[in-house]
């Protein structure tokens, strides 16, 4: 990350957490992350002819996930503004041309005249201004076909009140001040808001962590 814009995101990394992100995910979730990641995108469904769009892709680890259930015509595009991603990202998926990055802030209004079966973002809208959050799922619907897919895979609703103190402690230390709102917000009703409806969610990790499929349903 060369520039932080948002004062207190824990989403814009640093870089020695951008050069050893996965490695940190694994350690501090106990080696839990691994496994839950691997069930939520098993759980994405994901067609072999897909296109998926990933916002804020970070080193690639979800995509790889999502590339095992690709058929030849599926193709996986990752944004993100890290050059260090980027480096893992590009080094992960060498001589795989179904699988590309492109260097794209998702916080502001993009587009890439194109528009994809899926959109996925994972642990990353929570880490921007509520104000802002609204760009991202613009985008999100700008790049979906109609009838396409919004995932999101990140904190669920909770009450931080309500978590056992040391699961408090903990969310307190790691998480940045943008998930503490993140966490209280209906955010079904927000994305109905913008044009999507059919909403489908599963639960991970104490029900801390939530996938949720919301379906473009606008043009
Ligand atoms: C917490 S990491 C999550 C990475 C990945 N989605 C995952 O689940 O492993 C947040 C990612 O968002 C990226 N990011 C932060 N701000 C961004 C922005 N404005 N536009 C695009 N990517 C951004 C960071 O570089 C980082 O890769």
């Amino acid at each position: 990350m060369t520039e932080k814009i948002y004062p207190d995101s824990g989403v814009e990394l640093n870089k020695f957490v951008a050069k050893n992100y996965d490695k940190i995910m694994n350690t501090m979730s106990f080696g839990l992350y691994r496994g839950f990641i691997k069930k939520a995108i098993k759980q994405m469904d994901i067609q072999p002819n897909n296109s998926i769009l990933d916002l804020g892709c970070g080193t690639g680890r979800n995509a790889s996930l999502m590339a095992i259930y690709l058929g030849e015509n599926g193709h996986i595009t990752g944004l993100d503004v890290s050059e260090l991603m980027e480096n893992q990202f590009l080094q992960k998926f060498k001589g795989q041309s179904n699988i590309s990055f492109k260097k794209q802030r998702i916080d502001q209004p993009f587009d890439l005249q194109k528009q994809f079966d899926i959109v996925f973002i994972s642990f990353v809208i929570h880490g921007f201004p509520h104000e802002i959050r609204s760009n991202v799922i613009q985008n999100a619907l700008t790049h979906l076909k109609r009838g396409g897919i919004f995932y999101i895979l990140d904190f669920a609703e909770f009450d931080m009140a309500k978590m056992p103190a040391f699961h408090r402690l903990i969310f307190k230390k790691i998480e940045c001040k943008y998930a503490f709102d993140y966490i209280e917000r209906d955010w079904k009703a927000i994305l109905k808001e913008a044009g999507f409806g059919h909403f489908k969610e599963h639960f991970y990790l104490k029900n801390y962590v939530r996938l949720l499929k919301a379906v473009k349903t606008e043009k």
